[in-house]
């Protein structure tokens, strides 16, 4: 299909221009640019896009024209907290496109004592025919031992060059500082990229045992019990770690400003360090956690700050101490999910619904809030993670042989977010009745419209799996 993108400002981490865009197949094969946002083509360029003979015409008049956007950090249908996630591939993937994005990154989990592949062959079927918008994977390591630093080499191979390990969650997911170091290492070898959820797991499991038998057994001691200085800790750490073995490292869902100082320190020493944060730490506070059992519909580790944080992690995006903002979305149920924890907040399965309304979130609090350029918007919610997880320029951009992932952007719209509204399937929203200038139009992905007018429209499984290259930016930037 040929499609023009016409009369539109193509917005990318590079610049603004008034310019139409030119489709086929699944690529982009022109960016045209206009003398000016409300003048007409040159001659010679209309008479190009007449040669061009386009099957579909898409109006831009007075909208942005930008990049797909790039969730880097999903959990769909992940087992986790004695549940489910509850989006599954089908209806998460759809969701994120509603709300503008156009790829996902999840995470495949390492079975305990299985191998890694088998961990990524069954995440590969849950998203294979139901995802509808592209998907890759990084690969959760449960398990560092000989066999599976070995195996990381052939899952690099296989288009999954990035691997997140925890010092949180003892028993589940933890991994001690010497099989951290020892991935690391590995990482080394294979190009790889290690992503560290870092948060003093032992420690945050002190306090939280004695606020519980304090009879403190509200979601909100969730929030409270897991210090900021236990991230800190950890994520100077897991650094110190990454510099004793000579690689880069990401740190996943960064929350505090805590944290944030110990990124700044070592990028300003000079690591290769890298680090996201994510809506809910820059919109949300520990304020939310209060009410009651209310507060369960917020639990998500790292938890909510206090409010004086966010404006730190503002000025972590706009100086790139932060690079990118993900959704570590990883919805559960109000009702039937969030609720195995009344009594116990210990038990309240950790994650927040955010897929869909991420690249409008950070649109209004970032762009209308006078904080960043649209440009800096586009290179936090699209551009850097491709750079970054090895996918830069088939996505990330609008440029001649990118993959035609656009999105028609209306940035004076308002939208009210709901649960009665979102495609998340999930029963509540964090953001309820939060009102957001900004919002998706039309959505392509690699060609083909899936959401126009409201409406999915794009095809059953449209998505595909999308091999990444190594993590070479990272280590030369
Ligand atoms: O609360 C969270 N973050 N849930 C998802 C799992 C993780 O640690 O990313
Ligand atoms: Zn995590
Ligand atoms: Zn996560």
């Amino acid at each position: 299909m040929r499609i023009l993108i016409r009369n539109g400002t193509v917005v990318t981490s590079e610049g603004k221009q008034a310019a139409d865009v030119l489709v086929d197949g699944e690529r982009i094969v022109a960016v045209i640019a206009r003398p000016g946002p409300d003048a007409g083509l040159t001659d010679q360029a209309a008479a190009a896009l007449v040669a061009f003979g386009a099957e579909e015409t898409i109006d831009a008049t007075g909208k942005w024209v930008i990049p797909g956007a790039i969730d880097a950090h999903t959990h769909m249908e992940l087992p986790f907290g004695g549940t489910y996630a509850k989006d599954t591939f089908e209806s998460g993937s759809r969701a994120a496109a509603f709300g503008g994005t156009t790829t996902i990154v999840d995470f495949a989990v390492q079975p305990k004592e299985r191998s890694l592949q088998e961990g990524l062959d069954t995440w590969m079927k849950k998203a294979e025919g139901n995802a509808v918008v592209d998907y890759g994977f990084h690969m959760i390591m449960s398990d560092v031992n000989p066999e599976s630093l070995k195996e990381m080499d052939r899952i690099v191979d296989q288009g999954v060059p990035s691997f997140k390990l925890f010092t949180a969650y003892p028993g589940v997911f933890l991994s001690d500082d010497g099989r951290i170091l020892r991935a690391m290492q590995q990482s080394g070898k294979n190009g790889g990229l290690i992503l560290m959820h870092a948060e003093n797991g032992p420690a945050i499991d002190v306090i939280a045992e004695d606020n519980f038998l304090a009879g403190k057994t509200d979601p909100y001691y969730h929030g409270v019990s897991r210090y900021a200085v236990f991230e800190a800790e950890a994520t100077n750490r897991v650094i110190r770690l990454s510099e004793a073995a000579g690689v880069p490292v990401y740190i996943v869902h960064l929350s505090s400003r805590d944290a944030l100082d110990q990124v700044r320190a070592a990028r300003d020493r000079g690591s290769k360090t890298f680090a996201e944060t994510c809506p809910q730490y820059l919109f949300l506070s520990l304020d939310d956690m209060g009410n009651g059992f209310e507060g369960a519909k917020f639990v998500c580790s790292p938890p909510l700050r206090p409010k004086e944080h966010q404006e730190d992690l503002w000025n972590g995006l706009i100086k790139d101490d932060l690079q990118v903002v993900a959704t570590d979305h990883c919805p559960f149920d109000f009702h039937g999910q969030k609720d195995l924890g009344i009594g116990d907040f210990r038990k309240v399965p950790n994650g927040l619904p955010a897929v869909e309304d991420r690249v409008d979130l950070v649109h209004d609090g970032g762009v209308v809030g006078g904080r960043i350029t649209p440009e800096r918007w586009i290179e936090i919610v699209s551009t850097a993670p491709a750079k970054i997880f090895g996918l830069y320029p088939r996505k990330g951009t609008i440029a001649v042989g990118s993959d035609a992932d656009i999105v028609v952007y209306d940035p004076n719209r308002d939208r009210t977010i709901s649960a009665k509204t979102h495609h998340m399937d999930v029963d509540y929203s964090c953001y309820e009745g939060r009102v957001v200038k900004g919002a998706s139009d039309v959505v392509m992905s690699r060609g083909t419209v899936i959401v126009k007018d409201g409406e999915f429209v794009g095809p059953r499984g449209h998505g595909r799996f999308l091999r990444r290259d190594r993590a070479d930016w990272v280590r030369k930037n």
